[in-house]
C-alpha cells in the first residue's frame, strides 16, 4: 500500500512535460552572463597535470581539446589511476598527442586503445597502445571487437571522434554495457541547445529518477520506502552534464534497491 504523501509526490513528479523543459531554457536564458573576456590565466584549474602536459606539447603529435575538459578529467579519472590493469579507450586519435597524454597521466602500466576511422592513424601504435581502425558508427564495428577481444572491457572510454549524435549514440549503446565496474565514459563535443545526442542522454538520466515500482512498510522506520531499482539505476551511478562534455559513472556493484529510512522519534502530525 503506498501512503498518501508518496501518492502526492508521484503526481507531483509525473506528469514531467515539454512546457517544464521549455521553462527551464528560458530560465537559463535569465542567467547572468559571466563579464567579457577569458579567465585571466584561461585555466579552470583542477585539471592541472593534464593542462601542463597540454600547454608543454608545443612540438610533436598535436592534442586539441577545449580547456575545460582537464578539469573534467582529472575529476572523474584520478580516482581510477591508482587501477591494476587500467584500459583507456579513446575513440578520435587524430595526431596522436592525446594518447601521449594519457600514458602520460595512467602511467605505464596501463593499456590505451585508440580507435580512428583513418588507417593512417595506425602509425600511433606503441607497445602498449593499440590502434584500431574503423567507423565508430559501425555497430558490427564494436560487436566483433568485443567478441574477439581485440578490444577488452574498459574503465574508461572518451569519445573524441567524429562528433555526430549517431556516432555517439551508437557508441554510447555499443560501449557502455561493456564499462568495467566503476568505469567511466566521457563524450565530448556534444555542440548546440537543442543537440540530438544530448537530448538522448537526457532520456537515459530520466531513468535514474524511475519509481516503477515502490513499496512501503510502515512497521520497518528502516525500510519504510523501497523502491526496486530499474536497469539504469542498479548500473549507472551518476551522469554529469558539462558544457558540450556528458560523463557516465557506472556502479561498482549493481544496486538493487533505493531505500528510504526514518531515523528519530518525533515527527509532526500533518503527514501521514
Ligand atoms: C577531434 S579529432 C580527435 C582529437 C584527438 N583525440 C585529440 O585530442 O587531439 C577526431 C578524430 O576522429 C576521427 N573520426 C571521425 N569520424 C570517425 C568515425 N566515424 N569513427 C572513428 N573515428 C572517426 C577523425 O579521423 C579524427 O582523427
Amino acid at each position: 500500500m503506498i501512503p498518501k504523501f508518496a501518492r502526492r509526490l508521484y503526481r507531483r513528479v509525473f506528469p514531467v512535460s515539454r512546457e517544464w523543459r521549455q521553462a527551464g531554457a528560458v530560465f537559463a536564458d535569465q542567467c547572468a552572463a559571466a563579464p567579457d573576456g577569458p579567465a585571466a590565466d584561461g585555466s579552470m584549474g583542477g585539471g592541472s597535470t593534464l593542462e601542463a602536459f597540454f600547454d608543454a606539447r608545443v612540438e610533436g603529435p598535436g592534442i586539441w581539446k577545449w580547456r575545460h575538459y582537464f578539469d573534467i578529467y582529472h575529476r572523474h579519472f584520478n580516482p581510477l589511476r591508482q587501477r591494476e590493469g587500467l584500459v583507456i579507450l579513446e575513440i578520435g586519435i587524430y595526431s596522436g598527442g592525446s594518447l601521449d597524454m594519457w600514458r602520460e597521466y595512467f602511467g605505464e602500466s596501463a593499456t590505451i586503445y585508440g580507435v580512428d576511422i583513418e588507417s593512417a592513424c595506425r602509425s600511433y601504435e606503441r607497445p602498449g597502445t593499440h590502434v584500431l581502425i574503423g567507423d565508430q558508427a559501425d555497430r558490427t564495428f564494436w560487436r566483433r571487437a568485443m567478441a574477439d577481444g581485440t578490444l577488452p572491457a574498459p574503465d574508461i572510454v572518451i569519445d573524441d571522434g567524429g562528433h555526430t549524435p549517431e556516432q555517439q549514440r551508437v557508441t554510447l549503446e555499443e560501449l557502455l554495457p561493456y564499462i568495467r565496474p566503476g568505469g567511466v565514459y566521457v563524450c565530448e563535443d556534444i555542440h548546440g541547445r537543442e543537440n540530438a545526442f544530448g537530448a538522448f542522454v537526457s532520456g537515459l538520466a530520466d531513468s535514474l529518477n524511475g519509481m516503477e515500482r515502490m513499496n512501503s512498510d510502515p512497521a520497518n522506520p528502516k525500510r519504510r520506502l523501497v523502491v526496486p531499482t530499474n536497469g539504469v539505476q542498479a548500473a549507472i551511478h551518476s551522469v554529469h552534464l558539462y558544457p558540450y562534455v556528458v560523463v557516465i559513472e557506472k556502479r561498482e556493484a549493481p544496486l538493487p534497491e533505493l531505500v528510504a529510512p526514518k531515523q528519530g522519534s518525533q515527527w509532526e502530525p500533518f503527514l501521514r
